[in-house]
């Protein structure tokens, strides 16, 4: 069976995306699937929660989009594989820019692995820039982490439309999986109706071929320990075995398995 290739998406920095890559393929990997993680920004918030140094990398991601080199891949951290990142990816958009079929450079790349892995997850930057494109280009499946809190989910249905307007044009094979709630406070009114709305949004979405089949899945709750986990080059599980936190990523890990 080929990977499943599921890009974390989201055009806004820090809602939880690289937090969620990271755990989410944690749960997977604990559920017995072979998991890959490709860091896809230049900030490389996921190879430093890795664990890697991202300065002192010798190849990284950058060499296998810009020269079209294999992937570097470093071998079973926390049950994972990894593709770092480090800031010298930012100057491959520009590197790239006179580059034919530039889009295709990481879904090319990932061709001769994908028989090699149950799941692919791709962390990506901040932007609708081309390393976007890219991830949205090379992924089978769009998971979008959206941030519980008013500022943010007032821009969703915003953001929504990009990401619809942006598949149709680079991707219409793309499966939307849906969103996951991140940071979430049910104590809070403005949490729940962060959530509130943005359950309203995924209703109202459902005429777009594209968002059919979303869902919106199981809030993760905010937690200071997801914080403490990265700093400490961990999954949540691994450093908080008993973290209430666990049980929505589980659950969305199983959901993703299930959707396969
Ligand atoms: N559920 C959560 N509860 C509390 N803090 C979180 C949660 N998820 C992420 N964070 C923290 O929020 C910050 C941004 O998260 P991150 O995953 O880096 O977002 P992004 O990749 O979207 O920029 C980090 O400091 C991270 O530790
Ligand atoms: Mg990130």
């Amino acid at each position: 069976m080929t990977a499943s290739i599921i890009a974390f998406f989201n055009q806004s920095g820090g809602v939880g995306k690289t937090t969620l890559t990271m755990n989410i393929g944690y749960q997977l990997a604990i559920l017995g699937k072979r998991v890959l993680l490709i860091d896809l920004d230049p900030q490389a918030s996921l190879t430093t929660f890795m664990g890697l140094k991202p300065f002192e990398l010798e190849q990284t991601v950058r060499d296998a989009l810009v020269k079209e080199e294999a992937l570097p891949i470093h071998e079973k951290i926390h049950n994972m594989d990894l593709v770092p990142s480090n800031i010298f990816l930012s100057e491959s958009e520009m590197q790239l820019v006179t580059e034919f079929r530039r889009e295709y450079r990481l879904k090319d790349a990932l061709e001769p692995l994908k028989d090699l892995y149950d799941y692919i997850l791709i962390d990506c930057p901040p932007s609708l820039g081309l390393l976007s494109v890219m991830s949205l280009v090379a992924a089978t499946r769009l998971l979008i982490p959206i941030q519980t809190e008013y500022k943010a989910v007032e821009g969703t249905m915003f953001l929504l439309k990009t990401i619809s307007d942006l598949v149709r044009k680079v991707n219409r094979d793309i499966q939307v999986l849906g969103s996951v709630p991140t940071m979430y406070d049910d104590r809070t009114v403005q949490g729940r109706s962060a959530l509130q709305t943005i359950n309203l949004i995924f209703e109202q979405l459902k005429v777009h071929k594209n968002f059919q089949k979303a869902q919106v899945y199981p809030s993760i709750p905010r937690r200071t320990d997801f914080a403490n986990a990265s700093a400490a080059h961990q999954p949540l599980a691994v450093f908080s075995p008993g973290n209430d936190a666990l049980k929505p990523l589980t659950q969305i890990a199983k959901q993703l398995d299930e959707t396969q």
